[in-house]
């Protein structure tokens, strides 16, 4: 049987954290076997919010070098970066003139962006959305792994194939997001605010490029309290949220301990965080170690890059040859 077409981006808008660790790349690693995989660093998209470039070339290298080393295989899947495929630009340029100004400007994500850069409401911020579709559907991929945020631009992708399918032909199939159902896991920030992320606290952030000692000072002041009076009360969420973080990357045994001294009364927060500190340190370790050697062999990195952009550009291909052939671009 032929096997699923997955594709998922990431905009190198950052450095790669926990939450992105197992809200996404886990997600991409297990697919990899079952699934034919497009996997891509989404450097157009990130001009559309950070139009200066000094840091993106570096930030695309590490993007890749971050996914190699959480356990993507450039052999088993496509990894490229979305410039390298200039096919993906033809395909927008024809889903544009199926994509309404009024639905465009009642895009959430464009509505939130606009607010936040008053002085940059670019075109292409507009059309984000219909860059994504193009993305996805010039490999008529079916699963889209993303996070809740994305939903809203994978409507979009399907309104967009739809009314093309429907004017030229049955081309693409319908993209939908994709997730991994009770796996689906959302790391908070450390200090009890929101989600890990990119752009927010950085000091309750942990990201995959951080040393031994920034994991330790950070996850030593991660929020705490006196602890429980009641045996086995309820967790409350920044603490609850320690609890994922250790069963993710500690021994189970370890986890049952100080899960039980929890209900118990007995949990001394200082000895938890040390032990958290110590397990996420030798998780993080040998990935950031691996990443950072993966980004310094440019000569490596580019031949992956290379490897990668050839597959996508060879899917890619035979879809434009379609569209092109419907829309009768051909002469
Ligand atoms: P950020 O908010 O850090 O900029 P993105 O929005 O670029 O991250 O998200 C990239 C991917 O990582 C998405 O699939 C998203 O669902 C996932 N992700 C980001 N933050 C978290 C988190 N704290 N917990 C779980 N998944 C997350
Ligand atoms: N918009 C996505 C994000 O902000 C990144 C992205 C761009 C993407 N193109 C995509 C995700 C295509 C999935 C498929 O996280």
């Amino acid at each position: 049987m032929k096997k699923e077409t997955v594709l998922s981006g990431i905009r190198p808008t950052g450095y790669l954290h926990l939450g992105n660790y197992f809200g996404a790349m886990r997600n991409y690693v297990k697919m990899q076997d079952t699934y034919n995989c497009y996997f891509f660093v989404a450097n157009w998209h990130s001009l559309t919010t950070h139009p200066d470039t000094k840091a993106l070339q570096e930030s695309v290298y590490r993007v890749i070098a971050e996914n190699v080393a959480c356990g993507l295989d450039p052999d088993k899947v496509a990894l490229y970066v979305q410039s390298d495929v200039p096919e993906i630009a033809e395909l927008y340029l024809y889903l544009n003139m199926l994509a309404y100004k009024g639905e465009l400007e009642k895009t959430t994500t464009f509505k939130d962006k606009a607010k936040l850069q008053p002085d940059n409401i670019n075109a292409g911020l507009l059309t984000y959305p219909v860059l994504m579709a193009a993305d996805i559907l010039i490999h008529r991929a079916v699963k889209v792994p993303v996070g809740k945020d994305q939903e809203q631009h994978l409507e979009m992708a399907r309104n967009f194939a739809e009314r093309f399918n429907f004017r030229y032909g049955h081309i693409f199939p319908e993209p939908h997001a994709f997730n991994f159902g009770d796996n689906l896991i959302k790391i908070m920030s450390l200090d009890g605010n929101g989600k890990m992320s990119k752009s927010e606290n950085q000091m309750a952030t942990i990201f995959l490029a951080d040393e031994d000692d920034i994991i330790r000072k950070k996850i030593m002041k991660a929020k705490t309290d006196s602890g429980p009076t009641v045996p086995n009360s309820l967790k409350p969420d920044y603490i609850e949220n320690l609890f994922t973080l250790m069963k993710i990357v500690s021994k189970a045994e370890v986890y049952d301990t100080f899960d039980e001294d929890y209900n118990q009364c007995n949990i001394r927060y200082g000895d938890f965080k040390k032990q958290l500190a110590e397990d996420m340190v030798a998780f993080i370790q040998p990935i950031r170690e691996k990443a950072a050697a993966i980004q310094n062999d440019k000569a490596a990195l580019h031949q992956m890059m290379k490897q990668g952009a050839e597959k996508a550009r060879e899917s890619a291909n035979a879809t434009l040859q379609e569209v092109r052939k419907a829309i009768r671009m051909i002469y």
